[in-house]
């Protein structure tokens, strides 16, 4: 008997909590319809008063929107640009000439460096083709257009020792980095794009240099037989 009677009251404790608890949902769900008909009535509302986008005002058609206004400026920028497109890619093929015939103990840092140094050049040389494009002239960087009007020399054919290759690169590269950093003076007042795409070049050039410089250096040295120590310390003695 007793234990019916708790079977009974635990009964009715259960039946009292799930219909609470129902009730409760009931309500949730009465509040979650009541805000999203809120929110379509507002968005209807809106609509109706006109503040949709499309009843904006349009921008005016522009016919001309390339970059500089004056067309001496532009070709003068498209000059650049061009001879900056063959002689990157004259560096990226001279890399990768390097890449493959290099010879000697250094070897193999020097086949990863000339690599990475190819892909460098030929992503650059991409940046400057383009820019051409938006200034609105075409760009022409075929291997016959390199060969005539690149100003890097040539590199050699054959094997080569890693030190030779160190020396020639540095020489090519070195051609590339005075171009560089006439052309960012030049486009400076009249196309700071460009000049901004010339400078990170720049950044880029100077580390490659400085890069295969220290492999020249004798073995065993902290840098004394760099070409700026002398005159570091030729300006301290005042000689
Ligand atoms: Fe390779």
């Amino acid at each position: 008997m007793k234990k019916t009677m708790i079977i009974v009251v635990a009964l009715t404790t259960i039946a009292t909590a799930s219909f609470a608890q129902n009730q409760q949902e009931q309500k949730e769900i009465q509040a979650n319809k009541s805000t999203q008909q809120e929110v379509k009535t507002r968005a209807a509302s809106a609509m109706g008063k006109g503040q949709s986008n499309e009843k904006m005002g349009q921008p005016k058609r522009i016919e001309d929107s390339y970059p500089l206004t004056s067309n001496a400026d532009r070709e003068k920028i498209s000059k650049m640009m061009q001879q900056m497109t063959v002689d990157l890619l004259s560096l990226f093929n001279q890399y990768k000439e390097a890449h493959w015939n290099v010879n000697g103990p250094l070897y193999l840092p020097l086949h990863d460096y000339y690599q990475e140094q190819a892909d460098y050049y030929r992503l650059q040389a991409d940046i400057f083709a383009e820019r051409n494009l938006q200034l609105g002239y075409s760009v022409d960087g075929r291997y016959s257009t390199i060969s005539k009007t690149s100003n890097i020399p040539d590199f050699p054919a054959g094997y080569i020792t890693d030190n030779e290759s160190l020396k020639l690169l540095i020489d090519r590269v070195t051609v590339l980095q005075k171009q560089v950093y006439t052309y960012i003076t030049e486009s400076n007042t009249i196309d700071p794009v460009t000049s901004n795409k010339l400078q990170d070049l720049a950044y880029g050039v100077d580390k490659n240099i400085w890069k295969l410089r220290i492999h020249l250096q004798k073995p065993g040295g902290l840098g004394e037989d760099l070409p700026w120590k002398a005159q570091q310390s030729r300006d301290r003695t005042g000689n």
